[in-house]
């Protein structure tokens, strides 16, 4: 899946908190480990034989169990689906099916256990031999709401190496509840339009046909759709045969690939779509037919090309399916989901308008789509075995998605943004003591609520990121070779992630580098797959020693668990004496000693070179204060990453205690000279933890001036010269300066804004700058600017549009606006379900709404946790996004009141967002008292030294 709502760079909430990066770094972190969460299983229907038992004994019944058995093994399936696009008589939208399964048994019983849930079966299922034995009869059949089976019981064995074939015939709901088959609803031209469309991943197949539903369960599937003639029905294959008739049409689809269920896609809509042929390959893209008759699919259809090209060159394998579609959905719940040559999108993660869409919008497009692209080798042909091994699969495309993404826009750098929208994020999360590793065993991850908090930070950016690490000192050549080998050897079925290790393993061995490398690649890895955090490495360039330490941001916090690596990791330590490049030096235990790292007085160290490594450094004070002198004397000795990298680091270390929090401040009074985006958005980030904490005391003032006159320069930079090389900081520049209350600023955006109210149908506003001009007239303005807003959104025609103004219609600083717009989020006719969470999120991030938003989410904690509470990635935002202002003992009391009033309801994919908010606020409150005199004395008179 591609991560969850894309937050966009340029949402800022102007004047209230700096910085799109507050919105990002909250997306949650999830600790599945040693979570016994038994407060779902009381849900359970009373309805169903099973269930009905009582449920305090333990169970060791196949059915009870999470897994399937291994007795059983699909081989074809054949499913026919009708989705009915208009409500029956009593208002419900349903889809009918039939389905027949081949199977193998591997081990003889007398249980046949499918996956199935929320359908009802509408005739008695079926069984048949397709060996010479007969088949045995069907005893009886229970369905297991609470593990989603159907049991059924046979009066004999079934045996082993003959193959059988099992039919239902059932009927489902087709809700619009964004999972499994479900509705997506607009408005065209008048006319409210339906659409049925799917979202397997993880466990959700289940809910369309019954299926052997777990990713290695890979099988060939024959679909067929039913649907009106007026529409057009896609699924994973190429259509085989067409049978028109009056009523309704019978579209069937060529057999996939050999595959897993949760790679399924069927849709039925009246889109239109617009198509290329690359070589014999023919690549799609589907939307609603006012955005493509807009042009708006053109941009995706543009890149889709080059990117395959490049990563059948990348892996070395051809793309492995006929076609390539790509369509965007008015209703999905993540960003973006890789079905096998069918992938769905949010809008915004598909669709651009060269007029309305900013250059962050063109950039997440051409990332997400490089993404989904990426799996389809690697996930798609090759799959991991189990959801323990998710940060494989999902960390892998989270990193080779920048080399898509750059062989498609070269002139971007994109690659380098991997440092910002990846490392430090994650390196926020990952230095917890609540983290956890990458990798799962494979019973930690159980239930499909387990299953769905697998989908976190961790796995992707941490994933990728350590990724990029491995891949930078094998060497990109070696790396890949390994990686052509891996898929060439395990296409069309499953793995572990050791598999990976080996196949580079046996590259390393083959060109020789191997020498070079210390230890061997499974060894180097282990330490950062099985071990949670990251080393902070400390180099003294007096004595040249050398130690790591795991980096915890609250040093009196104690890991929740052992390591059986004692927390020490083997280190790949790129580095420069001065500008000069040193060669690799690892480090292999805690402390070491290096003559080279011991300098003279007039040179300096700098480490970890293009932050290609997991870890953040820190020197003694002397190399620190000649690091200082060089960002400010000769700034461009240090490569632009690594700049950003002084600072996100420093600001860390001093989070964490190790070194002053004025030392930290003192990163950033370069900037006043600084034009390039990744070490000015590496200091507002960081400085919006700053804000969050001190905008309600008197340190809001002074650091206000502050940042005030840093932006100066670059604010008339970018208005003076018109300068566009680089937009996202222009778009800083503007955020900034007017949020720190520049008044040429001000002026600026409400007269654009003026303009626009007084000529609804011509936005005078460029399209980059529009989030930004958004939030700050709408903050400055009244019910007149909202109102206007509100409208302006209900009528856009293109998502990212509709996003801008969704996020700056949080930004008023009326009470009374927020609080009617918080209501809002509880109506799907105004706020879309999938938006509701994020809507949320942004009032809270405005200092005014925050409390409002508190209160809106405690009043509502049940409608919000039955409407939500099982996705992946919104709900753990949610409480994040909601609490991380929190700094206060009366807050912790609130918090810690509101998880004990609500135990009886839960907090689903958000339990552990809940112990995370409940750590952080103790964090903060330590933080606040031991900083906030110190931080009001260096904003009031700052200083160099
Ligand atoms: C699939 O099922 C349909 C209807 O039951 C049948 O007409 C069709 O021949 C089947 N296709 C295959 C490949 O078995
Ligand atoms: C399935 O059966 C349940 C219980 O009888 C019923 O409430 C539900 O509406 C049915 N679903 C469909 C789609 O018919
Ligand atoms: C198309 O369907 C026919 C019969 O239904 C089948 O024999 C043939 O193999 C199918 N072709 C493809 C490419 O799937
Ligand atoms: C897509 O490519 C065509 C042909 O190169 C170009 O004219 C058009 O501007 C591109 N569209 C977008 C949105 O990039
Ligand atoms: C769609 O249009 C109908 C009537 O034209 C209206 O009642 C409804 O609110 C609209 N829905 C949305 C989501 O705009
Ligand atoms: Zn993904």
């Amino acid at each position: 899946m591609g991560k969850g709502f894309h937050i966009s760079k340029t949402v800022g909430i102007v004047g209230i908190v700096l910085g799109a990066g507050a919105l990002a770094t909250i997306i949650a972190l999830s600790v599945v480990y040693s979570q016994e969460k038994s407060k779902n299983e009381n849900e359970v229907k009373p309805t169903d034989a099973a269930t009905s038992a009582p449920t305090t004994a333990p169970s060791n019944e196949p059915w009870d169990q999470w897994r399937l058995p291994q007795t059983l093994s699909p081989q074809t399936y054949n499913v026919t689906l009708w989705p009915r696009l208009k409500p029956d008589p009593t208002g419900l939208y349903i889809f009918t099916g039939m389905s027949s399964v081949v199977f193998r048994c591997v081990e003889k019983t007398n249980l046949i256990l499918i996956h199935s849930n929320k359908l009802n079966m509408t005739k008695q299922p079926t069984l048949t031999a397709l060996g010479s034995k007969p088949a045995p009869t069907i005893e009886s059949i229970v369905m297991h709401t609470k593990t989603q089976y159907m049991a059924i019981h046979l009066k004999d064995e079934l045996a082993a190496g003959e193959s059988y074939e099992l039919y239902t015939e059932f009927v489902g709901e087709l809700a619009d509840d964004l999972g499994g088959f479900y509705r997506s609803e607009y408005n065209e031209t008048g006319v409210k339009k339906v659409v049925a469309t799917t979202q397997m991943q993880p466990t959700d197949a289940r809910k369309a046909f019954p299926c052997f539903d777990e990713p290695a369960m890979k099988a060939v599937f024959y679909i067929t759709l039913y649907h009106d003639p007026a529409t057009v029905a896609l699924s994973n294959d190429e259509v085989n045969v067409t049978a028109d008739g009056t009523l309704v049409t019978r579209t069937t689809f060529a057999p996939t690939e050999v595959m897993s269920t949760y790679l399924l896609a069927f849709i039925v809509s009246d889109f239109g779509f617009i198509e290329q042929n690359m070589d014999k390959l023919q690549i799609r893209i589907f939307a609603r037919q006012e955005a493509i008759n807009a042009g708006q699919g053109e941009y995706a259809l543009n890149v889709t090309g080059p990117i395959l090209k490049f990563f059948e060159k990348y892996y070395n394998v051809p793309y492995p399916l006929p076609k390539s579609d790509q369509i965007a959905l008015p209703d999905f719940n993540a960003g973006a989901m890789e079905n096998w040559g069918l992938i769905t999108y949010r809008e915004t993660a598909l669709l651009y308008d060269e007029e309305i869409s900013s250059n962050g919008n063109k950039e997440s497009i051409v990332t997400i789509i490089a993404h989904e692209l990426a799996h389809q080798w690697f996930g798609n042909l090759v799959t991991l075995r189990w959801w323990n091994d998710l940060w494989l699969n999902e960390g892998f495309a989270s990193y080779v998605e920048y080399l898509g993404a750059d062989e498609a826009e070269p002139d971007w750098n994109v690659k380098d943004l991997i440092v910002l929208n990846d490392v430090h994020r994650v390196f926020a999360i990952d230095a917890l003591a609540s983290s956890h590793p990458l990798s799962f065993k494979e019973e930690e991850i159980q239930r499909p609520e387990q299953i769905n908090e697998v989908f976190d930070t961790i796995s992707y950016s941490k994933g990728a990121s350590v990724l990029r690490m491995l891949s930078d000192f094998l060497t990109e050549t070696v790396f890949t070779q390994g990686l052509q080998t891996y898929l060439d050897n395990f296409k069309f079925s499953n793995t572990v992630y050791t598999d990976l290790w080996h196949h580079l393993q046996l590259a390393v061995n083959g060109t020789g580098t191997g020498t070079s490398l210390p230890k061997s690649v499974q060894e180097i890895m282990d330490r950062w797959v099985l071990q949670m955090g990251f080393p902070v490495v400390t180099i003294n360039t007096t004595t040249g020693q050398i130690t790591q330490e795991h980096f915890l941001l609250d040093p009196e916090s104690k890991p929740d668990r052992p390591s059986e690596f004692n927390y020490e990791w083997f280190v790949p330590i790129s580095w420069t004496k001065k500008e000069v490049a040193q060669p690799l030096y690892w480090l292999l235990k805690k402390t070491d000693q290096s003559n080279d790292m011991k300098i003279s007085v007039d040179e300096w160290v700098l480490a970890n070179i293009n932050v290609t490594g997991y870890y953040r450094v820190n020197y003694d004070n002397d190399n620190w204060q000649r690091l200082l002198n060089v960002l400010q004397n000769s700034r461009q000795s240090i490569p632009v990453i690594n700049r950003a990298q002084l600072i996100d680091d420093a600001f860390n270390l001093a989070k964490a205690g190790i070194i002053e929090t004025t030392l930290a401040l003192r990163t950033t009074l370069f900037l006043n000279s600084e034009t390039e985006y990744m070490p000015w958005e590496a200091a507002l980030d960081n400085l919006d933890y700053f804000y969050l904490m001190f905008d309600r005391t008197e340190v809001y003032g002074p650091m206000q001036s502050y940042v005030g006159r840093q932006v100066k320069d670059l604010f008339d930079y970018f208005t003076s010269d018109n300068k566009c090389s680089d937009l996202y900081n222009q778009i800083n520049a503007l955020r900034v300066a007017c949020s720190t209350g520049n008044e040429e600023c001000k002026t600026l955006i409400t007269g654009w804004f003026q303009q626009w109210m007084a000529n609804p149908n011509v936005n005078p506003i460029k399209a980059n700058l529009r989030s930004t001009v958004y939030c700050s007239a709408i903050a400055a303005g009244g019910e007149g600017e909202w109102n206007f807003a509100w409208e302006m959104f209900e009528n856009a025609t293109i998502a990212s549009e509709k996003d801008k103004l969704r996020a700056a219609l949080a930004c008023a600083t009326e009470p009374w606006l927020l609080n009617r717009y918080l209501k809002y989020t509880l109506d799907p006719e105004k706020i879309r379900k999938q938006d509701a969470t994020s809507t949320i999120i942004s009032i809270a991030s405005n200092v005014v709404g925050q409390p409002l938003a508190w209160d809106f989410v405690r009043a509502n904690w049940e409608y919000i946790f039955k409407q939500y509470g099982g996705g992946s990635f919104s709900f753990s935002n949610l409480i994040n996004g909601v609490t991380k202002r929190f700094s206060t003992q009366f807050e912790l009391q609130q918090l810690i009141q509101f998880r004990d009033d609500n135990t009886h309801i839960g907090f689903g994919s958000g339990t552990l967002a809940i112990e995370q908010s409940i750590e952080r606020t103790n964090a903060n409150i330590k933080w606040v008292e031991k900083n906030q005199e110190a931080v009001l004395e260096w904003f009031k008179k700052p200083s160099y030294l």
